[in-house]
């Protein structure tokens, strides 16, 4: 895809925010505010997951969930200001899929590294398909797509390296 998964928080200028409410027609918008939403909901969980992932010892594992979660928090504030430049909000349920970030991280944990790879797997690869579904069927400004089209192939990335720790190779 074309997109260096190696920079977890991409350089983003003032003049970057820009108010981008004209120009769609109304059911493109509605199919957008939809997918933001989902997106910015998604990846508060994410945040959420890894934070409480992290373990206090030193090791390869906790230092690449700190870096994950600090790439999950790009994806999270990409999509806020992505809301807010529209004209929208986040919602305001969105706690309810921080909390369930928080428990299935915090679960994981204590079920040992194994299950928490093994959970970063299993959401990250949702969070592939979900990409790749919005990527698919919504006409996003070419702005918007590619922040889409970058957070899309940090996931990858993730799933990436967690099923190498699962195979022992990191
Ligand atoms: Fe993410
Ligand atoms: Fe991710």
């Amino acid at each position: 895809m074309g997109y260096d998964t190696g920079v977890i928080r991409p350089e983003m200028r003032d003049a970057d925010v820009r108010l981008r409410a004209g120009g769609a027609s109304s059911a493109d918008l509605r199919r957008m505010k939809k997918g933001l939403l989902a997106l910015h909901t998604l990846e508060l969980m994410a945040v959420n997951i890894y934070r409480c992932q992290i373990a206090r010892h030193p090791s390869a594992l906790n230092r690449a969930l700190i870096a994950a979660m600090c790439n999950e928090m790009t994806h999270l504030q990409d999509f806020q200001v992505k809301l807010y430049e529209y004209g929208w909000r986040p919602s305001p349920l969105r706690w309810v899929y921080g909390l369930a970030g928080s428990v299935l991280g915090l679960g994981s944990r204590l079920m040992g590294e194994k299950t928490a790879l093994k959970m970063g797997v299993w959401v990250e690869t949702k969070a592939v398909r979900h990409y790749s579904e919005l990527l698919g069927r919504i006409a996003w400004d070419e702005e918007t797509r590619s922040i889409i089209e970058k957070n899309q192939a940090d996931e990858y990335g993730h799933v990436e390296r967690w099923m190498a720790f699962l195979r022992g190779g990191e």
